[in-house]
């Protein structure tokens, strides 16, 4: 267990989500560069890595909360913006594997703090108004909920630990019913496969036109597009 972490059981009573210690096992953080980050984005998925990596090396900074790493593929492969005693990242997850790999890779890169809660679950552990960068990737798409406004807490939970003049960015997975998302066939049955698995997907009802309606009632500034069978946001200014 990380030790930095709250692991007070109002926490876990709060929680909306149950985490999936076996799904995010350390052997399959591992993995999860090589079978998700490069196989499923590129022949599921469709997501271009290049831009989801753009992202970071655009907005990242010395003040940054990542929700949801699993192997922090794309933080790890982001120059740091600051000194390893300048440069505090917050990582907030509902598994521990994800958050150990995190503290692993930014070992002697950052000032780390670890947070196990579950992004639903308001108030988040994190500090508030405070950081200039917020990347959620690839884990509404995980979190229980008919649809966007079902999901709503995470996103206010951004939107309140973002600092006034921060930048929040993620993508997830949108539904295979939704117009915006483009599937293939190997995409249609992994997510029917993973959505009937319990506690893995929770996609059938998110639409990419729900996500920027829930978005722009906590950001003043937002840009929501799809990228294959995702829709990837940058949102800036929360609203208070
Ligand atoms: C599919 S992985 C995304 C990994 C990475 N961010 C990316 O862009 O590929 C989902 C991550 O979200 C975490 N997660 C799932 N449900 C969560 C919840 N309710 N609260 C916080 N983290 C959650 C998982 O433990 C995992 O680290």
């Amino acid at each position: 267990m990380p030790e930095n972490t709250p692991h007070t059981p109002q926490h876990r009573t709060g929680w909306v989500s149950r985490s999936n210690p076996r799904l995010y096992s350390p052997r399959n953080i591992e993995r999860y560069g090589d079978l998700i980050v490069d196989k499923a984005h590129r022949w599921a998925w469709k997501l271009d890595n290049d831009q989801l990596q753009d992202l970071y090396l655009r907005h990242v900074s010395a003040q940054h909360l990542e929700i949801g790493p699993a192997d922090l593929h794309f933080l790890d492969h982001t120059p740091a913006p600051a000194l390893e005693h300048q440069w505090q990242v917050d990582v907030l997850d509902i598994n521990t594997a994800p958050l150990e790999a995190a503290r692993h890779k930014l070992k002697g890169r950052a000032q780390v703090q670890l947070h196990e809660h579950d992004v639903l679950a308001l108030p988040w552990p994190t500090k508030k108004r405070h950081y200039h960068s917020l990347a959620i990737g690839n884990v509404l798409h995980c979190v229980p909920g008919a649809g966007f406004s079902a999901k709503g807490t995470a996103i206010q939970g951004m939107a309140e630990a973002l600092a006034d003049d921060g930048v929040a960015w993620g993508y997830t997975l949108t539904s295979a019913q939704d117009p915006s998302t483009r599937t293939n066939r190997l995409a249609r049955a992994l997510m029917w496969h993973y959505n009937r698995i319990d506690n893995t997907f929770h996609n059938r009802g998110d639409r990419l036109a729900d996500l920027e309606r829930e978005l722009k009632r906590h950001f003043a500034s937002l840009q929501v597009w799809p990228m294959g069978a995702a829709a990837v946001f940058v949102a800036a200014e929360p609203i208070r």
